[in-house]
């Protein structure tokens, strides 16, 4: 079914300034480094390089109909500060809004693999010529076809579905603003609970990192989907329960946070039990 990393597994990803073209709105433009805690044997783990952040790596389930999602749809929901995808070569559908990770600036399962791939050190066509790493294998290690192939793998991972309902603590989820953003149904994904849009979650939640289009205190709305199936929660993993993960939401999402707080325990409860059927 594919899933989400634990620690172990994670990424440390570094600032840098990246190059191009001055951003529309005149903000910074800015890019990552990754760095590798682990590295294969042989192979030397580099250094550490200054203010790196921990990224836990997204489920793959549901992808497939995450790509699906029209462009208009998320636009609908997202207000201004939304990014649109910085690269667009890559498969069909070629959507323009961005949908994937969790500063998102990739809008195809194709480009997500792609990026990916070339994350684990596999430099490939769809990269573009830039694709160059620096090991002894000639570039692009492996060909679109391959990356192709791996995509259409990728989109047959099942959505993991529903387990149970729970009417009030879902009524709870609507009245503490969650669905907001937590939106259940983006067609012809169902049950997802994302907007797919890219939110100021203020200062403690913040990474500093500026993500392509994505600046240091913004990330995409997590989809909830699979929610039941996690074991670390939010970008970095720094949460182990629910219910730390929605105290830790502040900027945008600080107002909801403040009404399940202030909440009677029995509605918190009511909206734990809830979010844990999806
Ligand atoms: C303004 C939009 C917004 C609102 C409102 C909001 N969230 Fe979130 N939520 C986010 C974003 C963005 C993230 C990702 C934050 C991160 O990873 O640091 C997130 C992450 C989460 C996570 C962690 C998921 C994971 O897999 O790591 C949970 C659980 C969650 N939200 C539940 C809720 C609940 C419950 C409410 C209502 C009390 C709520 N959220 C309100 C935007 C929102």
């Amino acid at each position: 079914m594919g899933g989400s990393g634990d620690l172990e597994h994670a990424e440390y990803m570094g600032p840098r300034n990246a190059a191009g073209p001055p951003r529309p709105d005149g903000r910074p433009r800015g890019d990552t480094a990754l760095y590798h805690r682990r590295a294969l044997p042989g192979w030397a783990v580099p250094a550490r390089p200054p203010n790196v952040s921990r990224r836990i790596p997204p489920p793959l389930y549901g992808v497939g109909l995450i790509e699906r999602i029209p462009d208009a749809t998320i636009r609908a929901h997202c207000g201004e500060g939304h990014i649109d995808s910085a690269k667009l070569q890559g498969a069909e559908p070629r959507n323009q809004v961005a949908r994937f990770g969790h500063k998102p600036y990739l809008g195809t399962v194709m480009d997500f693999v792609a990026s990916e791939l070339f994350t684990q050190g596999i430099s490939n066509a769809l990269e573009g010529p830039g694709s160059k790493d620096d090991d002894s294998f000639p570039d692009p290690e492996v060909d679109s076809k391959f990356v192709a192939d791996l995509a259409a793998f990728v989109r047959g991972l099942q959505p993991p579905g529903r387990n149970g309902t729970d009417a009030g603590g879902e009524a709870a989820f609507r009245s503490f603003g969650c669905s907001v953003c937590h939106v259940p149904d983006m067609p012809p994904a169902t049950n997802v609970f994302s907007d797919f849009c890219v939110h100021r979650m203020g200062e403690a939640l913040a990474d500093g990192i500026f993500d392509h289009e994505a600046e240091g205190d913004e990330f995409g709305t997590t989809p909830l989907q699979g929610l039941r199936f996690k074991t670390v929660l939010l970008h970095d993993g720094r949460a182990t329960t629910v219910d730390a993960a929605i105290r830790a939401h502040g900027g945008e999402s600080q107002r909801a946070a403040d009404a399940y707080r202030d909440a009677p325990a029995d509605q918190r409860e009511a909206l734990l039990r809830f979010l844990k059927t999806l």
